[in-house]
């Protein structure tokens, strides 16, 4: 009999991660895959172009949240998708990555008795101050199938109880959206065609994104963080798409003048197509992102990840990521390393090779299949 799994996605970092997935299930006989958005991200630049350009289906259901404190946010997600999973009843719901929406739809589920898949399980940054470290444990610890992308995530789940035959090393969905892209990404010169001077870039650029909480609602943080960049692109054009969130920090904390200077090139969030191909052809990506670390280290360019910790140690093991935190003599050194020696060499890590949706699909259609004929 069809298995129907009902997967969520809610903010922008999950969108390239189950625009393969739903594309694996629909190529099975034994699935039907229905996808509900929550809301979380709502502006188009951070849904709309991603679902466009990765060819995810429209959401079957939309329950438009919007942004909220996390509490809010949360809750809100909860009580809006309780009626919607009685009436849907799936076989299994499908979460991904580690945000609000994440945690809110698994927990509504699994006290419904409905199974919770979790896709990118197992990352553990071992920072509690970070709102998607709670999210990870708690929706590691109420899922039943659960899917990992390095062996290294393995480890922490058995630390917490979670036994290994409920978890699958299958490698990185977000990887698979890189490798079937990459070759319509679209070419620097022409996302950065609208820059006051496109010229500079020509000869090299650098790329910095930063969202989290911890370096952009402390103005002391963001100032630095600005300042020491703001230095280095003297040496290296940078490219700032800015998230909502930071560009409200910056107009409201007043650290604009920092960053309006003719190599400092502020744009709105990009699409997917217009980031994989700046990325592609840095010299350089300075980043708080976790998503960043990974696409970085599939495409070999060097990484400057502007934190204390990562809950990706293989792209600072295997890949191109060198973990600096906040300090300006540290940002420094690592970009002064890759200016001389171009950086880590690095490599890709075992299963990131575009196939770790189907490997999903296959292992999901057969578990539910087995527990059907318990
Ligand atoms: C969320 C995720 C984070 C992820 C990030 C990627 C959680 C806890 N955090 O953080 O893990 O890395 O997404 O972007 O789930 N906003 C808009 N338009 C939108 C969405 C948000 O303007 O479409 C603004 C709102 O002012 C909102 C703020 O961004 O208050 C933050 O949005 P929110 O969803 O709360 O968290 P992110 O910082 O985006």
């Amino acid at each position: 009999m069809t298995k129907t799994i009902l997967n969520i996605v809610g903010a922008r970092p999950n969108f390239m991660k189950i625009a393969p997935i739903m594309a694996a299930f629909r190529e099975r006989k034994g699935t039907v895959a229905r996808l509900l958005h929550t809301g979380q991200h709502y502006d188009a630049a951070m849904k709309q172009s991603f679902f466009d350009q990765l060819g995810i289906p429209e959401p079957d259901i939309d329950l438009g949240v919007g942004s909220g404190s996390h509490a809010l946010q949360t809750a809100e997600i909860m009580r809006r998708f309780e009626p919607v999973l009685d009436a849907e009843k799936p076989d299994a719901v499908l979460v991904v990555g580690d945000v609000n929406s994440t945690i809110a739809c698994a927990l509504v589920a699994v006290k419904k008795g409905i199974p919770v898949i979790h896709v990118e399980a197992g990352l553990r940054s071992n920072d509690r101050a970070m709102p998607e470290e709670i999210n990870r444990v708690l929706t590691d610890q109420i899922s039943d199938l659960l899917f990992i992308t390095e062996r290294s995530a393995l480890a922490n789940l058995q630390r917490e109880g979670i036994a290994e035959a409920r978890v699958h090393f299958v490698g990185n969905v977000m990887i698979d959206t890189l490798l079937s892209h990459l070759g319509h990404a679209v070419p620097p010169e022409r996302t950065l065609a609208e820059s006051p001077q496109p010229e500079i870039f020509k000869t090299g650029y650098g790329i910095l994104t930063l969202h989290r909480p911890s370096n952009v609602d402390d103005t002391d943080v963001l100032r630095r963080l600005l300042q020491c960049i703001a230095e280095i692109s003297a040496q290296l054009p940078i490219v700032f798409p800015v998230h909502p969130r930071t560009r409200a920090r910056i107009e409201s904390a007043g650290l604009a003048s920092l960053v309006n200077t003719p190599r400092f090139v502020l744009t709105p969030p990009l699409s997917y197509l217009e980031m994989l191909g700046l990325m592609a052809k840095a010299k350089a990506v300075f980043t708080d992102s976790g998503g960043i670390q990974e696409e970085t280290t599939s495409l070999g360019v060097p990484c400057i990840t502007l934190r204390e910790n990562t809950e990706r140690p293989i792209t600072v093991e295997q890949g191109t990521n060198t973990i600096v935190g906040t300090d300006p003599q540290r940002i420094h050194t690592a970009w002064n390393e890759i200016a001389r020696s171009g950086g880590k060499a690095g490599r890709v890590p075992e299963l990131w090779d575009g196939k770790s949706a189907q490997r999903i699909a296959a292992i999901v259609e057969n578990w539910l299949r087995a527990k059907t004929a318990v």
